[in-house]
C-alpha cells in the first residue's frame, strides 16, 4: 500500500518540502484540498505536513478538511508529521500546526512515529513540542533554509 504524503500549503513551501520527502521515500503526494478518505486510510505510512498561520493556527485547507481527517479510520495506523514555520517572527507558536495535527491523529488512535530533537532551533513555545521533543519534523525555510536538506535526510533515514 506504500506511503502517502498529504500536505497543505498557502505559499508553496510545504508543498516543496512534501515533494522533497516524497522523492526520498517513493511516496505519493496529495494536496489536502483534493484528499479523500482512501488517501488517508489506504497506505502503510501516512505522512501529514502543514504550515502554521495566524498565531498558531492550522493552515486554511487543513482546517477546512478536519472533518474528513477526523472521520478517517486511523486506529493503529503509523502516522508521521512535518511542519513548516518561522521561529524568528512567531517564536511563541513555532510549528504549532504540527501539534494540532498530532493531537487529532492521536485522538483517533494513530501511532505517531518520527519524533525529532529540538536542539538547533530558537523559539520560546511550540505546541508541537512534547516531553522535550518535536512530534515530527520541524522545518524553518524562512530562517534556516540551509538546514532543511540535512533535517529531511536524517528524518527519512529514521522513518526507514
Ligand atoms: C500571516 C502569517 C502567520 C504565520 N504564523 C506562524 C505561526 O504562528 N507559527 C509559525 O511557526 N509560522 C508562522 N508563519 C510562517 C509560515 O508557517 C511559514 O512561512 C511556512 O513556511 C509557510 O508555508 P507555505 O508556503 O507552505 O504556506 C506565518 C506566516 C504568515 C504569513
Amino acid at each position: 500500500m506504500g506511503i502517502t504524503i498529504i500536505y497543505g500549503s498557502d505559499g508553496g513551501t510545504t508543498q516543496g518540502v512534501a515533494k522533497r520527502i516524497a522523492s526520498q521515500l517513493q511516496a505519493r503526494v496529495v494536496d489536502i484540498k483534493a484528499a479523500t478518505t482512501d488517501d488517508l486510510e489506504g497506505c502503510d505510512l501516512l505522512i501529514l505536513g502543514a504550515p502554521t498561520y495566524g498565531l498558531g493556527d492550522l493552515q486554511y485547507d487543513w482546517d477546512s478538511k478536519l472533518k474528513l481527517l477526523g472521520a478517517a479510520k486511523l486506529t493503529g495506523k503509523k502516522v508521521a508529521l512535518f511542519g513548516t514555520g518561522d521561529q524568528t517572527n512567531y517564536p511563541d507558536s513555532f510549528v504549532d500546526a504540527m501539534g494540532i495535527l498530532y493531537d487529532q491523529v492521536v485522538a483517533q488512535g494513530a501511532t505517531v512515529v518520527g519524533f525529532t530533537p529540538t536542539h538547533g532551533y530558537d523559539y520560546t513555545h511550540s505546541l508541537a513540542e512534547r516531553d522535550g521533543q518535536f512530534v515530527g519534523l520541524a522545518l524553518d525555510e524562512d530562517n534556516q533554509p540551509s538546514l532543511t536538506g540535512k533535517r529531511i535526510a536524517a528524518w527519512v533515514d529514521h522513518l526507514k
